[in-house]
């Protein structure tokens, strides 16, 4: 029988691993894991935490077109947590972008021990490669980050997606504490809130700045910044490496 207690957060992620016979589970800082391996963009990089389940969902219904037939990607992939959440709804292709080798293989091995029939969108890989390298798939996108950098690799993200070519592209930002480079840019036009985060879409024939427009309800702090086992937050700096780039939360915009 199911049990009527309804499990959140950590908890719900223990038993998200445990269902499938995965870790996705863990707070891990790139520092602790394997620096030499990544480059420049660790100055940037926040550390390894998964989207507590239920929050993609969240974001997911204010992408404002069908899901059917476009691409996830996942820029700062981890352990492949939200690709397999993102994998219950009927993308043509999921792909995870992660910068730690480390992080990747572990994603790649949760992948390979899913039984994928079980799943709406079967087609699912692992990039192990810095996010500002990599070329988005063809077609309509929807673009994932889990507050992965801060607001100088965010930027140039953003540039990629806005002079690619004309297609349908959503941004879902979780924890989203430089949502002030997305909402400054012309390209990129707010369309929907939920607890966890926001979500945006690229507009060719915007000129007007999405923070000039009429917008409804807006989280007062990124309420899932802070889970109560850890001291610090995917938006907050990386504990080995400086982070320049990120926002304190507490003095994230409200
Ligand atoms: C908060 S975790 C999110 C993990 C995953 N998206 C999830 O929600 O379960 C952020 C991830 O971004 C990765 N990351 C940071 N900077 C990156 C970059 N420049 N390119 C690719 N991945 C990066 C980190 O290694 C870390 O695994």
């Amino acid at each position: 029988m199911t049990s009527p207690i309804r499990v959140t957060g950590r908890r719900a992620g223990q038993r998200f691993d445990a269902d499938r016979g995965i870790a996705t589970e863990a707070l891990l800082f790139l520092g602790d894991l394997d620096p030499e391996a990544i480059g420049p963009s660790i100055e940037h990089a926040t550390h390894y935490e998964p989207t507590p389940v239920g929050d993609l969902d969240a974001l997911l219904a204010h992408v404002p077109f069908p899901l059917a037939g476009t691409t996830f990607v996942d820029l700062g992939a981890g352990m492949g947590r939200a690709l397999l959440l993102a994998a219950a709804h009927p993308f043509r292709q999921i792909v995870g972008v992660e910068i730690s080798p480390a992080l990747a293989a572990i994603a790649r091995d949760n992948l390979a021990a899913i039984d994928r029939q079980t799943l709406a969108c079967r087609d699912l890989r692992v990039v192990r490669a810095d996010a500002l390298d990599v070329a988005f798939p063809r077609g309509d996108l929807v673009v994932y980050l889990y507050n992965p950098f801060g607001g100088q690799i965010l930027t140039r993200v953003l540039e990629r997606l806005a002079s690619g070519p004309r297609r349908d592209v959503a941004l879902l930002y979780h924890t989203p504490v430089e949502r002030e480079f997305i909402e400054a840019h012309p390209a990129f036009e707010w369309c929907g809130e939920a607890p966890c985060g926001a979500v945006y879409r690229v507009v060719r024939a915007a000129g007007v700045p999405v923070a000039s427009r009429a917008r409804t309800a807006k989280p007062t702090a990124p309420t899932t910044m802070l889970a109560p086992h850890v001291t610090s937050t995917p938006g907050q700096p990386n504990r080995s490496q400086p982070n320049p780039g990120s926002v304190d939360p507490s003095t994230a915009p409200k």
